[in-house]
């Protein structure tokens, strides 16, 4: 178990239309009253954001209670405002509710060949802005099976970082996700996520002092399911976790966020 507060995020990803959103974002909220030592995030498709931050204050609202479901974005740009014709700043998802954002996502390193120098400016400029980054990183299977895991992660964890003050550091959420455990049902052992984990820890320890790494929340994600959040939760070193597919579900969401409660 960890000694930090845990943070359970769900990432839509390009799924679900208005009525869709609007019904799991109230789902989310409403059952989430009982969780109360996890934080929790939901990261809606980005046109779909200010619906969902009202509905989750009028969730909220409707019980009488303040609003326990934060809202992210699942990606920026690296500028506040300007001719970058497709894409949203930071300061629109701040104006639009949210206090998180994802970034560096593999499936934005892959297909949208983001690098750790263009996750590292987005980083910045997402800090800028006040949200809280989460920032994904992790190996290929090939790299895994070349025994290249610890160098690849430590690489993006540096690149993605580099010129990052311990305090910014300190404000971080770092997520690390195997590519070939996303969206495939193969999730990485507890101790071979728990090895990861402590891995960035200590390298976050060596970048921005070990009081800062000791305080940053590093979550596991990659098929995070209700039947094997129990095992990852029990690590010391897993502080939550990021969910794809299983957040489309808010029972099973709140499930995976149970099991994180302890
Ligand atoms: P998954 O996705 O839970 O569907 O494997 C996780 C992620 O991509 O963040």
């Amino acid at each position: 178990m960890s000694a930090r507060r845990p943070i359970v995020a769900g990432n839509w990803k390009m799924n679900g239309d208005r009525a869709a959103a609007r019904a799991l974002a109230t789902a989310v909220e409403k059952s989430s009253s009982g969780i109360a030592t996890v934080d929790l995030v939901i990261c809606p498709p980005a046109v779909h954001l200010t619906e969902v931050e009202g509905q989750l204050r009028e969730a909220a609202g409707t019980e009488g209670r303040p609003q326990r479901v934060a809202l992210g974005g699942q990606n920026a740009w690296d500028k506040p405002a300007g001719a970058f014709t497709g894409e949203v700043s930071p300061q629109m998802l701040a104006d639009s509710g949210c206090r998180y954002v994802i970034l560096g996502h593999s499936e934005r390193r892959t297909l949208c060949g983001e690098t750790d120098a263009v996750v590292n400016a987005k980083l910045k400029a997402a800090l800028a802005a006040g949200l809280t980054p989460i920032v994904c990183v992790g190996e290929t299977l090939t790299e895994r099976e070349a025994g290249r895991t610890d160098e690849v992660v430590s690489g993006q964890v540096r690149g993605s970082l580099a010129g990052l003050g311990a305090d910014d550091v300190g404000r971080l959420v770092i997520a690390y996700e195997p590519v070939w455990a996303i969206g495939t049902g193969r999730v990485a052992t507890p101790d071979q996520a728990q090895a990861v984990h402590a891995l960035i820890r200590g390298l976050l320890g060596s970048l921005a002092g070990a009081g800062t790494a000791a305080k940053v929340r590093i979550q596991y994600g990659g098929s995070v399911k209700p039947d094997n959040a129990a095992d990852l939760a029990a690590q010391p070193d897993i502080d939550g976790a990021l969910v794809g597919g299983a957040s489309l579900d808010a029972a099973g969401f709140l499930a995976i966020a149970r099991a994180f409660a302890g």
